[in-house]
């Protein structure tokens, strides 16, 4: 029987908007319980948030909510998200959940019992920020190295876990499972850690100080500190300690983390669950950091990449093979546009696109749209070898995947690619076409190459399921059959003769850099589209007091770089703002400064071109004529239209 499989991302903190790296590793998890439904496997993916602690609290604080209103709004967000991005999480946990609450006060009394836990007064030097006590050596030049503060000096009375009992065993269980930390550098990292004693783990904070967390069973006073509360979802949404899917699952569980988080996961963890009578987890795989233009994604910068934004203009499959096919799983990585639209361009219009569109339009101009027959001896005479190399190639993908090397998986599907490719430039169909003699070996070259894209189809389908089910429909397969099972992949000639196949579609359109994207932001657009003069629906007053249209002063005026139609506005609307417009094909920039304009000033901000637009500028259009609606008389920025 095949063994399950099951995989966890973090639990999210719910402080902030879900963004790219949180989808980056619920992707990879996704990706993985795919691919071990391609073995047949019954698999789990959890993933949730994590509600209590600070954090928290000063979060709904400054959105004035109480916290449990607050974790309800976020927490709805990244719920909401996962399926938009193909994710097919099997539960999401929420520390606030009764089940968890329960399951946390249980571990906590059974580890109590067993005098693994004591009580004591600390003196310690505390980040707010991440919740915890520092050492001095943890600390950079004094600070968090983390928040770049200095922490505070707390006196207080708290409860510890003794994990300086459990460091030899965490060190031995660690070098008697050599992959049980992946990939290795990060192994190494935990074992430098353990090579210091570990400092026991204060679990408790004074409901004096915090009250927003989970209350110690065997003391009313206090509640559990978040790290501790948090890491038992992964037993706690299986039903643990009886629960049927904690029987079923718990024994192959594999988490997924990046880096900031390794130290819980590598070291309180596993000695945790050791503590608690658990058994330790199999694998725990440890990402890298997506910076955005060389720098580390934060709301003060502004450069928050939203996953939603980048499927919208893109599309969802782009999205996710280039997460998955650009970072190094273990290293950290770079994100900008320009390497996804090329690597869309290249790997997805180029490579894929081209085989699939140049093979399929082959079997319509050659066989009237049906899959050939094939004779064996003409086959083995050609000897192309497709089906030796398949197999090869399904033998390194399945490795690379589960070792969660999915750059390395998808580098072996597209050697695999170009290799089909490179078979169509060598035997010259066009050429076989020709002459009656060559006919027989015109169809095995076809008939080999349609079951190529069959085996591709099944083995991108973790990464981009959509296009796999595209190209199934394509070949004339059921695209809701699991077409992905390793085992049928590896059975070559699976494709029945005869079978009929549908004329073949662009799968990856390529995108133009020169006007890549470059929406047409001219307010007359919406006017075609309803029928010319045709007006739109009535709205009401209320309606329209919905929108809030300024005054505003253009400062300065800029083209963009590649953007035939675009300007960059700086203009004052009260406050500063960067606008971008659809109107240089009618306005030179300089004739714009000093202008005073109109602007939706309430209007969700957009990224254009990689600029975020933070407002609309009215303009009147005729074809391919605008004009800006403006002033007849100054008046301050800012002033509302009415
Ligand atoms: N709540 C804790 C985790 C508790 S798990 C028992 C937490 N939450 S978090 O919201 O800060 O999420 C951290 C995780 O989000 C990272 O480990 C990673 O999975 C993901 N990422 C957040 N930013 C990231 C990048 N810039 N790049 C890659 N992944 C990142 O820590």
């Amino acid at each position: 029987m095949t063994a399950p499989f099951y995989v966890t991302t973090p639990i999210y903190y719910v402080n902030a908007r879900p963004h790219l790296g949180h989808a980056y590793t619920t992707i990879a998890a996704d990706v993985i319980c795919r691919f071990h439904s391609m073995r047949g496997a019954e698999t789990f993916l959890l993933t949730g948030t994590d509600e209590h602690g600070e954090k928290i609290v000063r979060a709904a604080k400054k959105e004035k909510l109480t916290p449990r209103a607050y974790v309800e709004k976020i927490s709805a967000q990244f719920k909401a998200l996962w399926p938009q991005l193909n994710i097919g999480y099997n539960h999401f946990v929420r520390t606030t959940d009764s089940y968890h609450v329960s399951v946390v006060q249980r571990v906590l009394q059974k580890i109590y019992d067993s005098g693994d836990i004591y009580f004591s007064e600390y003196e310690g030097l505390y980040c707010f920020g991440c919740e915890r006590f520092y050492t001095e050596r943890e600390l950079v030049e004094g600070k968090c190295p983390d928040h770049d503060t200095q922490p505070e000096v707390i006196k207080e009375s708290n409860y510890f876990f003794k994990m300086s009992r459990y460091q030899d065993w965490l060190v031995d269980h660690i070098h008697a499972h050599p992959d049980f930390i992946r990939p290795e550098h990060f192994r190494n990292e935990v074992l430098a850690f353990l090579r210091e004693p570990l400092e026991d783990l204060c679990i408790s904070r004074p409901k004096t100080r915090l009250e927003w967390g989970i209350s110690l069973p065997f003391d009313e006073n206090f509640v559990t500190y978040v790290w501790f509360d948090a890491l038992l979802n992964y037993v706690s949404a299986l039903g643990y300690p009886d629960g049927e899917l904690f029987h079923k699952f718990w024994p192959h569980v594999q988490h997924t983390v990046a880096k900031d988080i390794l130290k819980p996961h590598g070291i309180y963890w596993p000695i945790m669950l050791h503590a608690a009578g658990i058994p330790v987890y199999q694998h725990l795989n440890v990402h890298g950091y997506w910076n955005v233009d060389q720098s580390k994604m934060s709301k003060t910068i502004g450069n928050v990449v939203d996953p939603l934004e980048l499927k919208t203009v893109y599309g969802l499959d782009a999205f996710r093979f280039f997460l998955m096919r650009d970072m190094v799983f273990g290293l950290d990585s770079n994100f900008s546009e320009s390497a996804l639209v090329q690597r869309i361009n290249s790997d997805l219009a180029n490579d894929l696109g081209n085989l699939f569109s140049r093979v399929l339009s082959m079997v319509h101009k050659y066989f009237k749209g049906e899959v050939p027959e094939v004779d064996p001896a003409v086959e083995a005479e050609l000897n192309l070898d497709l089906e030796q190399r398949a197999i090869r190639c399904i033998a390194d993908y399945q490795a690379a995947m589960e070792a969660f090397a999915f750059h390395k998986a998808l580098i072996i599907v597209w050697e695999f690619i170009n290799h089909l490719n490179k078979t169509i430039d060598v035997t010259a169909p066009w050429m076989l076409a020709k002459k009656k003699t060559t006919q027989k070996q015109l169809q095995v070259v076809i008939y080999d190459l349609l079951e190529g894209l069959r085996i591709i189809s099944g083995l991108i389908y973790p990464v981009m399921p959509d296009t796999a089910q595209a190209m199934q429909r394509h070949l004339g397969m059921n695209p809701e059959a699991p077409f992905y099972f390793l085992n049928m992949l590896k059975r070559f000639k699976t494709i029945p003769a005869g079978t009929r196949i549908p004329k073949s579609v662009a799968l990856f359109p390529r995108i133009d850099t020169e006007n890549k994207k470059e929406p047409d932001l001219s307010a007359g657009s919406d006017a075609e589209a309803t029928g010319g003069a045709g007006f739109k629906p009535q709205i009401s007053i209320d309606d329209f007091a919905m929108l809030d249209l300024r005054v505003a002063t253009v400062l300065k005026a800029e083209t963009i770089p590649r953007a035939r139609k675009l300007l960059k506005l700086e203009i004052d609307v009260g406050e500063k703002r960067t606008i971008v417009a659809g109107i240089a094909e009618s306005y030179a920039p300089e004739a714009l400064v000093g202008k005073q304009i109109i602007v939706v000033a309430n209007l969700k901000p957009v990224k254009i071109m990689g600029i975020l637009s933070n407002g609309m500028m009215l303009a009147a259009v005729d074809g391919k004529r605008i004009s800006a609606a403006t002033l007849d008389k100054p008046l301050p920025p800012g002033s509302p239209m009415r």
